[in-house]
């Protein structure tokens, strides 16, 4: 992995540390995050798109008040799509200017406290919403920010449940259809609201840059056609997150700097032949900047050889910490990091300790064949939509995330207690 290195006598580390000292001083399952890396790759954005843009960290993929404050530091922005996120911005003092707020459906709970918050902008996502949002801001005395959701209709060839931009599903207003014109004319006469531009996002783990190319070019005629009907230029463009990780070896992404210089050739030539200027250009990686940056630590409990076929091998965690294998045939790889072994690699699955058969953390993995209980196991690049995305199935408690930083480990989200869990439970 990206994270875990190996010192001389092959003792795993992390950020300087011996992995197997975090176990013993953290326990097990347990989000390891590497903050150096996650900075480093923070800063990677913002460097590959330069003053003239606005990087927003993507919080779905995952939030703390740590992340906001490193995020705060490295001069990105934040992206949140609910009130809960939002609170977490606002808790560890990211500026409201520097939030934008996501979602389509979001609550007027919701759209009023951002409003209240002096978020930057606000994505809308439908009529009914614009006329919402519009309401709430006149009730504040607020002329607000908003960027409107479009459709480009691109197909991105990743996953079903993470495409976004193709025309039969539930985001953003289609641009074939009229439906984004529509919702052009609709925000501008509002006087409450102030259109800044348009926002699109076409999906997720996307690996080829042409997908974005093309969002970019539509994106950009829906600003030549909304100046030549109502006179005016939009002055921002949001194309969204989406770029791609590796999680095996098979995997290779392309770079911010990769994505960055496509983004801006095609918006500075589409622009110069309308004439028109060119806007601000905002991206909102997630998975890119945090992903690769954490890796889950599990211990082994049992060991199940299943003759001619493989190797089950259970830990102390599973889809409650760790989702995505279960939900989007996601694949990770495994690495035995308590010990170094010179025995045959034997085929495994990883799997976990809940009550189904589903549960499986890694499908198709070799480990050595000398693995024992009490051994520890890192699955690395779970920093992205793993602890966002656990649950407590089967009363699961969350698994902690630690950060290390120059030999020093320190928890920025506890592990989750029985206490925790029964406090909800008041019935
Ligand atoms: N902007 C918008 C409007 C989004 O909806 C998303 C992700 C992002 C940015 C960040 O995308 P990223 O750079 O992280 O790919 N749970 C799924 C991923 C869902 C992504 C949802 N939206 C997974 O585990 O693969």
């Amino acid at each position: 992995s990206s994270t875990v290195a190996r010192d001389a006598e092959g003792v795993a580390t992390v950020g300087g540390i011996d992995v197997k000292a975090l176990a013993a001083e953290f326990g097990t399952p347990a989000y390891v995050m590497d903050e150096a890396d996650f900075r480093a790759r923070a800063r990677a954005w913002r460097d590959a798109f330069g003053e003239g843009a606005d990087v927003y960290y993507a919080g779905k993929a995952f939030l703390s008040k740590a992340i906001v404050r490193w995020l705060h530091e490295e001069g990105l922005n934040l992206d949140v799509c609910s009130a809960g996120e939002l609170g977490v911005a606002l808790a560890a003092g990211m500026p409201g200017e520097r939030i934008a707020l996501h979602g389509n459906n979001k609550s007027p709970d919701e759209l009023e406290q951002a409003v209240k918050a002096g978020v930057g902008h606000i994505v809308v996502d439908s009529y009914q919403e614009i006329d919402r949002l519009a309401a709430i801001a006149a009730a504040q005395g607020v002329r607000q920010p908003v960027l409107i959701r479009v459709t480009v209709g691109v197909e991105a060839h990743t996953h079903e449940f993470i495409a976004t931009a193709h025309e039969d599903q539930k985001f953003g207003l289609s641009l074939s259809g009229g439906r984004a014109a529509e919702a052009v004319r609709r925000t501008l006469a509002h006087p409450s609201l102030e259109l800044r531009g348009i926002h699109s996002h076409i999906g997720s783990q996307i690996f080829d840059t042409a997908g974005f190319e093309v969002a970019a070019r539509r994106v950009v005629n829906l600003l030549v056609q909304v100046r030549d009907e109502h006179g005016v230029e939009l002055p921002e463009i949001d194309l969204g997150g989406g770029l791609g990780i590796a999680y095996t070896s098979e995997d290779d992404p392309r770079t911010p700097a990769e994505i960055a210089a496509s983004l801006a050739e095609i918006v500075r030539r589409e622009c110069a032949a309308a004439s028109l200027n060119a806007p601000r250009l905002s991206v909102e990686p997630g998975r890119a900047i945090v992903g690769p940056t954490a890796f889950t630590l599990y211990e082994v409990g049992t060991i199940k050889p299943l003759d001619g076929l493989r190797t089950y091998v259970s830990v102390d965690g599973g889809m409650s910490d760790n989702i995505r294998t279960a939900l989007y045939d996601a694949e990770y790889s495994v690495a035995l990091v308590s010990r170094t072994s010179e025995a045959e690699p034997m085929l495994v699955r990883v799997v976990g300790k809940h009550c189904e058969s589903g549960d499986i953390v890694v499908r198709d993995a070799f480990l050595p064949a000398d693995l024992t209980p009490g051994d520890l196991i890192a699955v690395p690049a779970t920093g992205a939509y793993c602890r966002s995305m656990a649950s407590n199935y089967n009363h699961a408690l969350k698994p902690p995330v630690l950060a290390v930083l120059d030999g020093a480990a320190r928890v920025i989200v506890r592990r989750e207690t029985e206490e925790d869990l029964l406090r909800l439970d008041i019935g």
